[in-house]
């Protein structure tokens, strides 16, 4: 949901997951250079899922591979499923087996989820303060990303926060441990809304007709309580990349 209020969400629209990929890939290298030129590093969070795959890929081979400030970097995730990093269902080992394991970041600029730990409110605390240290803020400060890649589930939950559950109404812990029933593996840790929309820029990558209805409910349902609906960063630039399946319920409109 989209209030008039709101700064309209861009949306890029590209033939395939391919094409998608290749566009996020130089998306995130722009926003790098730029946010090291601004500031002098450059802070970013991962999504999990399937979809970004491709695009850590492009990141990790030749152009881009070269092109980023890997050493001005700083790595995050928005969420993890409560598993160990090795495996096969961890998002960090998704990204470090397509992205992290292949290019120059300094490991002490790359912060994962302890997905492993026994009691996840305790990982969710640990998260928050090990964010806290990397960006310098104070207790009850937000710290606001340079970059948050997002994906969407069929459902229309993001990072995991999933339709009804309590975390979509928290206002004070940037991370939380979550119970999503609904979810392959249910016990989960996740950014929030206001972690979420506090960054400088959000990204969603959404590819396939599987995606298309909730697509379109997140884009033109005005009444929508859908998390996907919920990211609306205060000060930020929101953009979802979708490919022509993803968008193929949304009507005419520009293709790359
Ligand atoms: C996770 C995610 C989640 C994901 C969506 C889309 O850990 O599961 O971060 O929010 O982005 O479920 O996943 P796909 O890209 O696999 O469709």
């Amino acid at each position: 949901m989209f209030s008039a209020m709101d700064p309209k969400p861009e949306i890029e629209l590209f033939d395939d997951a391919t094409a998608l990929a290749d566009a996020a890939a130089r998306a995130i290298v722009e926003v790098a250079e730029a946010a090291v030129k601004a500031r002098r590093r450059f802070t970013v969070a991962l999504a999990g899922g399937n979809t970004p795959r491709t695009t850590y890929e492009r990141l990790a081979a030749s152009p881009l591979r070269e092109q980023m400030p890997w050493d001005r970097t700083w790595i995050f995730f928005g969420d993890e499923r409560a598993v160990p990093p090795d495996h096969p269902d961890s998002n960090y080992r998704m990204a470090n087996t397509a992205l992290l394991s292949k290019v120059p970041v300094p490991p002490a600029q790359v912060a994962r989820i302890r997905g492993e730990a026994e009691d996840s409110e305790v990982a969710a605390a640990d998260y928050t303060r090990v964010i806290a240290e990397a960006f310098g803020s104070r207790r009850g400060e937000l710290p606001s990303f340079d970059l948050i890649l997002l994906g969407m589930g069929v459902d229309g939950h993001t990072a995991s926060l999933f339709p009804g559950s309590p975390v979509l109404k928290e206002v004070f812990r940037p991370v939380a441990a979550v119970h999503a029933a609904a979810a392959a593996i249910p016990e989960r840790l996740t950014f929030t809304f206001p972690l979420i929309n506090a960054a400088a820029r959000v990204m969603f990558l959404v590819a396939g007709s599987e995606k298309a209805k909730v697509v379109k409910a997140v884009m033109t349902d005005s009444g929508s309580s859908l998390p996907a609906s919920m990211v609306r960063p205060t000060n930020g630039r929101l953009t979802w990349l979708l490919d022509r399946p993803a968008a193929a319920l949304l009507g005419p409109g520009k293709r790359r």
